[in-house]
């Protein structure tokens, strides 16, 4: 996600927050800019691409003189990567610049009030509203007026601040968004994270939500949202820059891993309205909802398998026919489509030239068609009629994980409306759909919390030569998808079954020892799987079963289990992948791989 800096001192601001920005890269980012208080006015430099444009066009820093300043690293999420949708961001008359990271949930309802008091906007970002609340709420006091503002925004949001009129101090504040302070021997620092100061210094305090910190360059002053001042405790940093980087993680991808709450909270939340479900990016009339005949999902990789689950839940919840299309078959397979036809592309990078290909094939015919969509300004994000982005941020390891996770539940929001819009669940079933959803990030955490048994269970699974994964309806979705964690960075061969198509030649397979894990969480379905384990079992496999809390009746036929929270049986995908994520990863980790990079294998598909 987005990284922010800022520092305030005896020293040159600028080119310590290019350096400190450098620190940061690992986040991901899309375009950059710093602004520096000059003695008189705060100027501001900003532009796309990577850091090395911005440190040309400030000769590393020397264009923009000054002993304090603020800086950021985008990856854009409202409004594409361009130069204007860069931060920071002014106020009318520029005496107030502002660096976000995190989403601003309503930013629109906030940018209408302040366009009516004539406030013009010129970015398409929810972070401009920031500048521009601070402006209308100013009164001379810093403190009270971001006080005011965070009254009036909801969402997440980690801020660095400068007011022209207070240019001894700078201003940092946070809610749901990492922040940090640095107290170093020539200034003071804000991040988004540690490894951007370290060079500077060790000292840190990490800011709690709604906490507001008031820099200058040798005094640090600690607030809550009420101005009464609080104390803080330092922490001294102990290690070094690149474990930093990952955020303690030894990969990114179980960082990743780590951040799916946080991703389907971010995902879910802006669409989840007091009970309601409000997809305003949709841009479909509950008339164009009702008319629609069929729905093709078409994806490569892990997006296509979370359109294997969606068809489940589309049909069955909205009673509407699905077909799931690999879209390097879809886009040569002159596909029949019919009047109300709508065809969803589920992308993390927006790039995949399969994908792409795809929405072109079906925009020619005159289809409708919806993107889902991680990286903003993409070309499926741009070419698609409408685009409904999963909040997952960067996303960095080859093999995905959170933004599966949110493409699922994007899809899960996008079945539950149409199923409301159709009449086909009522009110509380539509309430109950609700109430377990919202339950999903939690649930996920309490999952991540049982790590180390999987990565002792993983152990034993290191020189291992197949694995299978079987299941039946959802839970088959759910078994091509940890298939094909394990086998892309462990490099054990794998497949995934459909568990009553086993007796149909792969049991021949089945010798003393294999692996077989079985998904079985689907509670109508429990019994004819548990037949196909037996089945594999008095074959010699070793079972491991992945059901519900409460199924006991399943350790008879697994010789290991793994139990989730209770929950839908259409959002079962969503906890069922967590183990068979931490599964992979610790199979991979403990044969020696380069988890995060696997061999022959790219992020961005973008050749057929
Ligand atoms: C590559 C990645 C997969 C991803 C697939 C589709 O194979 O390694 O993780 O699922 O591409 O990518 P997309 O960006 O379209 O979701």
């Amino acid at each position: 996600m987005c990284g922010i800096v800022g520092y305030i001192g005896s020293e040159q601001a600028a080119p310590i927050l290019l350096d400190g920005l450098s620190k940061l890269e690992y986040r991901g980012y899309d375009s950059a800019g710093i602004a520096v208080f000059n003695g008189s006015e705060i100027d501001m430099v900003k532009s796309t691409g990577k850091l090395k444009v911005l440190e040309e066009l400030t000769k590393g820093g020397a264009t923009l003189p000054g002993f304090s300043g603020i800086g950021h690293t985008r990856w854009a999420t409202h409004g594409s990567p361009t130069d204007t949708n860069a931060h920071p961001h002014y106020n009318k008359d520029c005496s107030i610049a502002v660096v976000h990271n995190g989403i601003i949930e309503n930013y629109l309802k906030l940018r209408r009030k302040l366009e009516k008091k004539g406030y013009q906007f010129v970015s398409e970002t929810d972070t401009e509203v920031l500048a521009h609340l601070l402006d209308y709420y100013y009164n001379g006091n810093p403190l009270d007026t971001i006080t005011k503002v965070l009254y009036r925004v909801e969402g997440s949001y980690a801020l660095g601040i400068l007011f022209k009129e207070h240019p001894e101090e700078i201003y940092a504040v946070r809610k749901d968004s990492p922040l940090i302070v640095g107290q170093g021997k020539e200034g003071n620092f804000i991040a988004s994270d540690v490894p951007a100061v370290l060079k500077y210094t060790r000292n840190v305090y990490f800011i709690e939500n709604q906490e507001i910190v008031r820099l200058t360059k040798d005094s640090l002053n600690f607030y809550n949202i009420d101005e009464e001042e609080i104390q803080k405790e330092s922490t001294e940093i102990e290690w070094d820059i690149s474990a930093a980087e990952k955020a303690g993680y030894e990969y990114f991808m179980l960082k990743e891993i780590y951040e799916q709450p946080q991703a389907v909270t971010d995902t879910l939340r802006p669409r989840l309205k007091e009970n309601e479900i409000l997809i305003e990016e949709l841009g479909m009339t509950e008339e164009e909802i009702r008319e629609i005949s069929k729905i093709y999902i078409v994806a490569c990789g892990s997006a296509y398998h979370t359109g294997v689950t969606a068809k489940y839940v589309f049909e069955g919840l909205a009673r509407i026919p699905v077909e799931v299309d690999l879209a390097s078959e879809f886009r040569y397979r002159n596909p029949i489509f019919q009047p109300g036809t709508l065809v969803i592309v589920v992308s993390q990078s927006g790039e995949t030239a399969d994908s792409l290909a795809a929405l072109r094939e079906a925009k020619n015919c005159g289809v409708r068609t919806l993107g889902i969509v991680n990286v903003v300004g993409s070309s499926i994000a741009r070419e698609a009629d409408n685009v409904m982005y999963t909040w997952a941020g960067p996303e960095i390891a080859v093999a995905t994980t959170k933004a599966y996770s949110t493409q699922l539940v994007a899809e899960y929001l996008l079945a539950i409306h149409f199923a409301k819009v159709r009449n086909q669940i009522d009110e509380q079933q539509f309430q109950s759909l609700l109430n377990d959803l919202k339950k999903l990030p939690d649930q996920i955490e309490l999952l991540l919390g049982s790590k180390e048994k999987l990565q002792h269970f993983a152990n034993r699974y290191l020189a291992t030569e197949h694995v299978f994964f079987i299941g039946r309806g959802i839970d088959y979705a759910i078994s091509l998808e940890g298939s094909l964690k394990l086998k892309e960075i462990s490099y054990i061969h794998s497949e995934a079954y459909a568990a009553g198509e086993l007796k149909h030649g792969t049991i021949s397979l089945i010798e003393q020892d294999t692996l077989v894990v079985a998904l079985v969480t689907q509670k109508s379905l429990y019994k004819k799987t548990l037949s196909n384990m037996q089945e594999v079992r008095t074959r010699g496999a070793f079972v491991m079963a992945v059901t519900n809390a409460g199924n006991k009746e399943v350790e008879k036929s697994a010789d290991y289990v793994v139990y989730l929270p209770e929950t839908n049986p259409y959002f079962t995908n969503s906890l069922a992948v967590i183990p068979l994520q931490l599964f992979g990863y610790y199979v991979s980790l403990g044969r020696g791989l380069d988890v995060d990079k696997p061999r022959n294998l790219a992020k961005s598909v973008t050749v057929e």
